[in-house]
């Protein structure tokens, strides 16, 4: 078995000021969906830091240099619906080349289990380096269910990305997935009864686009 990532928490000022305006339930979606890709691109600086690098030579106004850019590696991000799509705009601002595939996933509201209703991968996934976005990780079942999809389909390295985690999602990720690495923004203090994040953000996918 593979050794169990340890997962990455930020404590960044910028990124703990932007999740305390999100969790602020007067905020509204406009400015909600500004924050996760803020958020969002952040995040990327420290989940691409194993990326990569080649050495090019160009020419600057003064002289010939030789310059690091990315090395060709083949990205995917794959938003888990809905609410992940939030956090794709900052994804793909940092890394526009990447793929994108999608997984439908929704939790049933009684059993709090994740219900599969889509998944459409870029047909070379298996050659991709696949970072899952869903700003949630409760139960850690859709995150769980989500990646097992991915592996099924094959990926060269899986990482997931949320913004807000409860501890038992954390354990249950690490626990299904542990090669795979998790980013998180705020890592909250539990869950409630009805498996909300506490005291978390509310319910992301209805903050990101109005409804309920
Ligand atoms: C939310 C969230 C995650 C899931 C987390 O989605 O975006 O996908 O819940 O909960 P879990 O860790 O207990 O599985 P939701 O089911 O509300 O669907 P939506 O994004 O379509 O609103
Ligand atoms: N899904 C959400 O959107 N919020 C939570 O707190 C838990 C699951």
């Amino acid at each position: 078995m593979s050794k169990e990532l340890q997962s990455v928490i930020f404590d960044h000022p910028l990124i703990q000021h932007k999740i305390s305006l999100m969790r602020d339930k007067n905020t509204g979606s406009k400015e909600f969906r500004e924050l996760i890709t803020e958020v969002t691109m952040l995040m990327c600086y420290e989940a691409t830091r194993d990326l990569p690098l080649t050495e090019v030579e160009i020419e600057t106004p003064v002289s010939v240099a030789r310059a690091k850019v990315i090395e060709g590696r083949k990205l995917a991000f794959v938003p888990i619906l809905r609410a992940g799509m939030g956090m794709l705009e900052g994804a793909l601002q940092m890394l526009p080349a990447a793929k994108t595939g999608h997984i439908g996933l929704y939790r049933d509201p009684e059993t709090h289990q994740p219900v599969e209703y889509y998944c459409k991968l870029p047909g070379d996934i298996g050659e991709r380096d696949v970072i899952v976005l869903d700003p949630m990780l409760a139960t850690g079942g859709s995150a769980v269910d989500a990646i097992r999809q991915i592996k099924i389909r094959g990926a060269r390295s899986i990482k997931f990305m949320c913004i807000i985690a409860a501890p038992e999602g954390v354990e249950a990720l690490s626990k299904a997935h542990p090669d795979v690495q998790i980013y998180i923004a705020a890592l909250d203090e539990c869950l409630n009864a009805n498996k909300y994040i506490v005291p978390g953000l509310g319910d992301a996918g209805d903050r990101i686009f109005g409804t309920k």
